[in-house]
């Protein structure tokens, strides 16, 4: 399963990188996930965990928060997009670090698509000093103006392994929580643009091949039409 996850964003980084220039989704989210990191830490952090680093938006925000920020991210394609310094290759469910290094954990987009997020919580907190957070956004999914779920009512072949509510359930076997929603706008050819990228395609129809499966991904998506919101829970915990 991991070797898999990491196959499709290795194939992913630069579709992915182009979305992202185009759009600025995952930017818009990394700016509300740190400033929700920012307002929780009272003293200047020095050491941040950008878990899932990608291509590096929300490393670029976590940067405001503090300068010590380490970009992990199991894909060594997505990191080489990523132009931060300080990156490490790795898994967030057996993290390469020491235990109490981070000040703060950041999960941007990420914690969702491990089938195991207890574990990648566990590390997290084996991490994270006493009194650091940890903080993460999971999708909730898109929605037409009428309010429908863009994907209820399209024939789907799967559903991905973990979505927000495993995301929350982890999070909250370990830490007292806040969580909260958030919606951005985007329209119907960002969407079929954000699904011709192969690892989301692969939410859809993990068991294809990279071109099937985003071609799968792009009839499915032909007939929707935005503008759509897109919704978002974010949770922060802190580390007793
Ligand atoms: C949707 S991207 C988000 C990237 C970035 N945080 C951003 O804001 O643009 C999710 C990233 O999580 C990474 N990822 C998925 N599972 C992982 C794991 N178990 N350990 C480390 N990184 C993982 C993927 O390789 C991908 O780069």
């Amino acid at each position: 399963m991991k070797d898999a996850i990491r196959r499709n964003f290795d194939a992913s980084a630069v579709t992915y990188r182009e979305f992202e220039a185009e759009t600025g989704q995952f930017e818009t989210l990394a700016t509300r996930l740190a400033t929700v990191v920012d307002d929780a830490l009272e003293d200047d952090p020095v050491r941040l965990l950008d878990a899932g680093a990608g291509t590096g938006a929300s490393t670029h925000r976590l940067r405001t928060v503090g300068d010590g920020v380490v970009a992990l991210d199991l894909s060594r394609e997505m990191l080489l997009e990523n132009p931060t310094t300080g990156r490490v290759q790795g898994d967030f469910d057996a993290l390469p670090f020491a235990t109490d290094g981070f000040d703060a954990v950041v999960f941007t987009a990420s914690l969702f698509l491990t089938p195991d997020p207890e574990r990648a919580v566990a590390e997290a907190s084996r991490v994270l000093r006493s009194g650091g957070v940890v903080a993460a956004v999971a999708p909730l999914g898109w929605y037409a103006a009428d309010g429908r779920d863009v994907f209820e009512t399209l024939a789907r072949d799967s559903r991905s392994p973990s979505d927000a509510t495993d995301v929350e359930a982890a999070l909250q076997d370990r830490f007292a929580l806040e969580t909260g929603t958030w919606e951005s706008e985007i329209s119907a050819d960002h969407l079929r643009q954000f699904y011709s990228i192969p690892a989301v395609a692969a939410r859809l129809y993990p068991t294809l091949p990279p071109d099937e499966r985003v071609q799968k991904a792009r009839t499915l998506l032909a007939d929707v039409e935005g503008p759509l919101e897109q919704r978002w829970q974010w949770l922060l915990g802190r580390n007793e």
